[in-house]
């Protein structure tokens, strides 16, 4: 398996413009399909998650390109709703097209997507919401068959503000027959860019990025052109990075409205961030203040998707800081591969104790999802000597050849094959 290899020690500066965000462009892409025309989604990220659903799209019927960072739809020719289960398996993120191929067809079979790294990975939220809008649900072993001969409005509490559950939710919803109200819905601007697009396709919903989304259902949606949102923890991570490395970096096309509670944690550590608009310059010039205490949440807490992130930082602060994770039961997989860098992190249940140290060591690591994966890159940007990172399919999956984004703020960082031959991003291969 292919490898990136750093050489640490070094600030990172200049200027980067910042991806599309994936998980705004995956459920927006599996929206589509409630269209019958052509569609183009602007600033898609092309990353190896994105293929996966392009391919299941294409699976299905439909024409699904991406070039550059545009992807040309047609869901004239759309045919079935039964997700291959091999490429279900690639990416559990395609159960974001369970509501919306129900929407159209009336049924669709998936499989159960599992668990992964960071934790067990339940849909129950998503079945019951599928089932309060009058859908039937058959689960036999890994398959899952939903069938619904109409779907009618309803009034749905989740248990949890999950955000895949409250997107499939509004995709199918929003071809329902009357109102559906979510309660305790999700609030992350992904949701919000997803109500947008629903609605450039004719849809009428209300509410996103609050606790309570209504739809009133509509019987037809129309094509559209629409541009995703920044990645708002591809950002995160770089900022994260600049920091990390005493640096001096300043991010395009960055909405720092996103990203609140991260400018929160690193002010108070004493990194200094100005924005303007879609400007945001971070600076770091002295060894990081230690941050008593960051607790993930949903958002607009801070979002989980960070914590090893900021876990790279505040393991070089001066002092003790501590983490805790309340959104996903498995995601500190990366604490001891910073520990064999010489990070001192002891774990507690769901709290990470952090003991600020002078410096980290390179070391040969392996990421174990995607976004410990970035936090282990960001630890050699970071470290002292050499680092190794392994099993890097997983940080593809989520950043555009993160490679080349970093070399282009001064990184020394190559990809390089098993046997050491230095390699371009599998994308430029994909071509
Ligand atoms: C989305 O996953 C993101 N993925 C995740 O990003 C992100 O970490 C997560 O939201 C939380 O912000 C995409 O958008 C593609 P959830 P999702 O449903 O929808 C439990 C990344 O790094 N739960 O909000 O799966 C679940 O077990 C990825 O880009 C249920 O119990 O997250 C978890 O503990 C990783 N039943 C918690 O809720 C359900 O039916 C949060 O899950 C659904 C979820």
């Amino acid at each position: 398996m292919e490898k990136l290899v750093i050489e640490g020690g070094k600030p990172l500066s200049g200027t980067i413009r910042i991806q599309g965000a994936k998980n705004a462009a995956l459920p927006i892409l599996a929206a589509s399909v409630l269209s019958d025309g052509n569609l183009i989604i602007e600033n898609v990220p092309d990353l190896l998650d994105i293929q996966v659903m392009l391919d299941i799209l294409t699976s299905l019927g439909s024409r699904a390109v991406l070039t550059g960072q545009k992807v040309h739809l047609d869901m004239s020719r759309l045919h079935s709703s039964h997700i291959p289960e091999e490429l279900m398996k690639q990416m559990r993120s395609s159960i974001f097209l369970m509501g919306p191929l129900l929407a159209r067809f009336g049924s669709v079979t998936v499989y159960q997507p599992g668990g992964c790294a960071i934790g067990e990975r339940k849909i129950n939220l998503h079945l019951q919401g599928l089932e309060a809008l009058g859908a039937v649900i058959e689960e036999t072993g890994s398959t899952i068959v939903c069938r619904a001969e109409k779907l009618t409005g309803a009034d749905i509490v989740l248990d949890f503000p999950s955000v895949g559950a409250t997107e499939n939710i509004m995709m199918a919803a929003a071809a329902a027959v009357g109102r559906t109200t979510i309660h305790n819905a999700a609030r992350e601007p992904e949701i919000q860019d997803l109500q947008h697009f629903l609605n450039a396709m004719g849809a009428r919903i209300y509410g996103a990025g609050t606790d309570t989304i209504t739809i009133d259902g509509v019987s037809r949606f129309h094509p559209c052109v629409y541009r995703i949102i920044p990645d708002r923890i591809a950002a995160g991570t770089l900022m994260v990075a600049a920091a990390a490395t005493r640096g001096n970096v300043t991010l395009e096309q960055v909405n720092p409205q996103h990203l609140t509670s991260l400018i929160h944690v690193l002010k108070r550590a004493g990194v200094q961030i100005i924005s303007s608009g879609d400007i945001m310059n971070i600076q770091c010039h002295n060894r990081p203040r230690r941050v008593e205490r960051i607790v993930t949440s949903p958002y607009p807490a801070f979002p989980t998707d960070l914590q090893s992130l900021i876990m790279v930082f505040l393991s070089l602060a001066d002092g003790l800081s501590i983490v805790k994770e309340t959104v996903f039961e498995g995601r500190f997989k990366h604490v001891d591969e910073l520990g064999r860098m010489g990070a001192d992190i002891r774990v507690d249940m769901n709290a990470a104790y952090i003991k600020g140290v002078p410096r980290l060591y390179g070391a040969t690591v392996e990421a174990t999802d995607l976004r410990a994966g970035a936090a282990l890159v960001i630890a050699g940007l970071a470290a002292h000597g050499t680092t190794v990172v392994e099993q890097i399919h997983h940080i593809d999956r989520g950043y555009e050849q993160i490679e080349k984004m970093l070399t282009r703020l001064g990184a020394r960082i190559r990809r390089k094959s098993p046997e050491g031959e230095e390699l371009s991003s599998p994308l430029d291969r994909i071509g």
